[in-house]
């Protein structure tokens, strides 16, 4: 880790405990919105952790920012040592199209960086004796549904169906849930002494992600948000899957709610640790059609990848989101209309001046 604190951790003051808060890939789309809205909120010591310098305006917002690997064991554990953190949001991973372009390494990121971090959250409840929040985004890349017939008929998929992914960042994040859920419920079940402190594993498998203010690098839902900001952009678009391709997608705003609302449910309510979270299933021309609608000169057409169409088929068309409403009243604020017309286009627009 190259850098150590880029500014000084706040002072407390009030009555209300600040929280020490880990973010790691925080330079990432959805480390973005989490530490805007853990900012807004107050209340937090924000620690960043990515692979590159963070932006001016995303350091100003953190007590602490450090550049480094999560694979890189030791570093990391130097970061632990400087603080004493209640909750990990752990962000930081390879997405899958970049995971079949380099598989091993996707590996050692996504499941010894995940592990790496497992273990030290374990260490630092067990020796305060209280608990150490981990949040883990998932994703529907842990399914792999078994041909396109299975995945019409199926519709929205639950938690424990179809868990055969045909990716490495599939088959990387069903392992860490699987980790998770490990050092959260069954860890050193030999030993003698049960510990007062545990990891509090919380879990969310997160459809495709539209921001309006980021774009993804190297995953495979990323035709919806390249085609909404290459029309804004007025640049043609050339969408790698089909038309009728369908998965599930969320807005950015509503993604980072549910890590926030999920992070604040008392425990007793969740009866799993994973979770589907779903909001609208538009196929690839249900997106044209209302990018073509805000933006009329936006010039669509498809050029197939095999490759890239295979991973996306495979990806369920929608996700049974019940357990998440039930235990903690999950509820998307944006349907596919609302994303468009009261997010994704109007901040958008604003953004590149379209
Ligand atoms: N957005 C991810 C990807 O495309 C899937 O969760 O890799």
């Amino acid at each position: 880790m190259a850098d150590g604190p880029t500014t000084s951790p706040t002072a407390t003051s009030g009555a209300a405990r600040r929280r020490t808060v880990l973010i790691t890939g925080a330079g990432g789309e959805i480390g973005h919105g989490l530490i805007d809205a853990l900012h807004a909120e107050g209340g937090f010591d924000i620690v960043a952790m990515d692979l590159k310098e963070l932006d001016g305006a995303l350091r100003g917002r953190c007590a602490a920012a450090y550049t480094g690997d999560v694979t890189d064991a030791g570093a990391l554990a130097k970061v632990f040592e400087r603080h004493g953190f209640d909750v990990v949001h752990h962000l930081a991973a390879l997405l899958s199209s970049s995971g079949e372009r380099n598989p091993e390494l996707a590996h050692a990121v996504n499941v010894q960086g995940t592990l790496n971090l497992l273990r030290l959250s374990n260490e630092l409840a067990r020796s305060r004796g209280r608990d150490v929040q981990f949040i883990f985004p998932s994703s529907i890349a842990v399914y792999g549904m078994p041909g396109l017939a299975a995945k019409s008929d199926i519709g929205a998929v639950h938690e424990d169906r179809c868990l055969n992914p045909i990716t490495m960042y599939g088959v990387n994040k069903l392992a860490c849930e699987h980790l998770g859920r490990y050092y959260a419920d069954h860890y050193m079940r030999l030993s003698p002494d049960a510990p007062k402190g545990r990891v509090d594993f919380r879990c969310l498998r997160f459809p495709g992600i539209i921001s309006a203010h980021t774009l993804p690098t190297g995953g495979t839902s990323d035709f919806a948000p390249e085609m909404i900001h290459a029309a804004a952009k007025g640049e043609p678009y050339a969408c790698f899957v089909r038309p009728d391709t369908r998965i599930p997608f969320m807005t950015m705003p509503d993604a980072v709610r549910s890590l926030l609302t999920l992070a604040a449910a008392p425990k007793e309510r969740l009866t799993t640790r994973v979770y589907n979270v779903g909001a609208f299933s538009p196929s690839a021309a249900e997106i044209a059609d209302l990018v073509r609608a805000a933006f009329p000169a936006a010039e669509v057409s498809y050029k197939v990848t095999e490759a890239r169409q295979a991973i996306v088929d495979s990806w369920p068309a929608s996700v049974d989101d019940d357990h998440a409403r039930r235990d903690w009243g999950w509820a998307p604020q944006h349907d596919l209309r609302a994303a468009f017309s009261e997010y994704l286009i109007p901040t958008i627009r604003k953004r590149y001046g379209a």
